[in-house]
């Protein structure tokens, strides 16, 4: 999607305007997980981020782009992404991932979480938390790094530790969308690929923010999209998972910016400490 386009570098006082914006995603996302559960509709879960989001004096960002009807993205089970909320109930062992995006002042946040409602499948679990491993080593290798390439190389690496340590075949990692730079506008360039590519990607360095997004499916990775013009959903059924964080690069190194804690406890456990911001 981004080639070779020119990347907005943020300056640490732009940073910290986005960490405002992360943080309010943090919380529109707590605040749905606290709904979370069978029983309720995506529409509500819709109308709780929405109602965070405003009282925080911030903007969802999904909200009208390119004429999205919604303030989250809910994807259920064999959605992997943009998941429309609406009627839908939710039930039990269901696959949930939520994505929400919010501006602040004009700089944007944008965060995913994938949830496995109980009675859940071990595999189910499995695919969330192969998913949000995947997502961190991701964020670790933005700090480890020289190039934006290290992410996806971190990420097909999760993949294949967790298969090879549970003997099964690996997890399919989602091509068809990526992550993406991120700051006066939701989607920048550089793309953040979750797999391995012959390009080494841009040099990281400081002011460089993107979400990082990993989408991986317990099949094939093959997609379509619904009738509905934005649903994505596995051609085989197999269901998806979907985590992603806002990060920026700082002299003193990497903030998670929609982590309440600037992702020191995630990172810590794979020896990279956080920037202070
Ligand atoms: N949050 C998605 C992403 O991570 C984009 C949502 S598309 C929208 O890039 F239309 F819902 F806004
Ligand atoms: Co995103």
């Amino acid at each position: 999607m981004f080639g070779r386009e020119r990347i907005e570098y943020k300056t640490p006082e732009q940073v910290a305007v986005m960490r405002r914006a992360g943080l309010v995603v943090a919380d529109a996302l707590d605040a749905v997980r606290a709904v979370l559960a069978p029983g309720v509709t995506t529409a509500e879960l819709d109308a709780v981020a929405e109602e965070v989001i405003a009282s925080a004096g911030a903007t969802p960002s999904f909200l009208g782009y390119h004429g999205y009807p919604a303030s989250l993205c809910v994807s259920v089970n064999d959605e992997i992404v943009h998941g429309i909320p609406g009627s839908r109930v939710l039930q039990p062992g269901d696959v949930v991932s939520v994505d929400c995006g919010a501006v602040v002042d004009g700089w944007h946040g944008d965060s995913a979480f994938t949830a496995v409602l109980d009675p859940a499948d071990p595999a189910d679990v499995a695919l969330a938390a192969t998913t949000e491993d995947a997502l961190w080593a991701g964020i670790a290798a933005l700090a480890t790094g020289e190039r934006l390439g290290a992410v996806g190389e971190a990420v097909e690496d999760v993949v294949e530790a967790a298969a090879a340590r549970t003997g099964t075949a690996p997890l399919g990692i989602v091509e068809d969308y990526v992550g993406h730079g991120i700051g006066t506008a939701m989607h920048q360039p550089p793309d953040v690929p979750n797999f391995r590519t012959r390009d080494r990607g841009t040099r990281l360095r400081p002011g460089l923010c993107v979400a990082v997004e990993p989408m991986l499916v317990r099949g094939s990775q093959v997609n379509h999209v619904l009738a509905d013009d934005w649903t994505v959903v596995t051609d085989d059924g197999s269901r998806a998972a979907h985590w992603e964080h806002t990060v920026a690069l700082l002299d003193g190194g990497i903030v998670v910016l929609t982590a309440r804690d600037g992702g020191a406890e995630r990172l810590r456990a794979l020896g990279v400490e956080i920037a202070s911001i």
